[in-house]
């Protein structure tokens, strides 16, 4: 069922959206750090760090949609809608669903990787996770670590317009769309 629209981001959806970019900025992060570290017990650890926060996110990802498929996101406010190019409307909606796309293609992709590497996943060392690729190591390497890459490469891009567009709409647009996805305590 959905709610009625309204023009903040609700408790619930501003809670996944800062506990999410904390998480997949800090995973980026390290994913492209790690992955020209040489071998040692410090890049294995990282790995396992990575691999562990990855399907955390994926984890949080599922339910995440699932509330956002019950719970409709704030309809724009007219002003901001009756100033924006028909393009930039697109835009703003389809970076949204992209990235949501990639909340579950990247670590999806990961996940095929290890299995396929032959490396399967023990969640925090505690929860053995089953592996959906048999093992080969030449659709590994050949395939699923490039496309890993280029997933994870894609998601950074569009984390990157995504926070420009929203420091246009706060700097130059001035229109206070930020502060619809802010704690309202903080707000000032
Ligand atoms: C949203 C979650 C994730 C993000 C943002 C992410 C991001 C990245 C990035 C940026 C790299 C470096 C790519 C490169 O330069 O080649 C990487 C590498 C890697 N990721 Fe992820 N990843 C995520 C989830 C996962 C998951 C769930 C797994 C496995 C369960 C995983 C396994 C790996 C492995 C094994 C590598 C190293 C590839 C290599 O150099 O051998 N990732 N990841
Ligand atoms: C770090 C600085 C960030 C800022 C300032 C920021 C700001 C915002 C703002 C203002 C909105 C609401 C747009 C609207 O009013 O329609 C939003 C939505 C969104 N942001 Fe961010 N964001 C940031 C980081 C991220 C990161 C790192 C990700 C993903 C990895 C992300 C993913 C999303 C998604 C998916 C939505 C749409 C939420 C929904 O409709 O369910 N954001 N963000």
């Amino acid at each position: 069922m959905q709610t009625a629209p309204t023009s903040r981001y609700g408790a619930t959806a501003i809670a996944f959206h800062w506990l999410l970019a904390l998480a997949i900025l800090v995973s980026l992060g390290v994913g492209f750090y790690m992955a020209d570290l040489p071998f040692s017990p410090q890049r294995l650890r990282l790995f396992n760090w990575h691999k562990w926060a990855g399907i955390t996110i994926l984890a949080l990802s599922a339910a995440r949609l699932l509330w956002r498929l019950a719970h409709r996101p704030p309809e724009l406010p007219a002003a901001v809608l009756a100033a924006m190019p028909p393009w930039q409307h697109h835009a703003h909606r389809a970076t949204h669903a992209l990235l949501y796309a990639l909340f579950f293609a990247v670590p999806l992709s990961g996940w095929a990787y290890s299995s396929a590497a032959g490396f399967p996943i023990v969640w925090f060392g505690v929860l053995p996770l089953p592996d959906w690729v048999p093992v080969d190591k030449d659709l590994a390497d050949a395939l699923l670590k490039p496309l890993h890459h280029l997933l994870a490469f894609a998601l950074a891009t569009l984390v990157a317009l995504h926070v420009a567009a929203t420091l246009k709409h706060q700097f130059v647009d001035r229109d206070g769309l930020f502060w619809r996805i802010w704690p309202r305590r903080m707000q000032r």
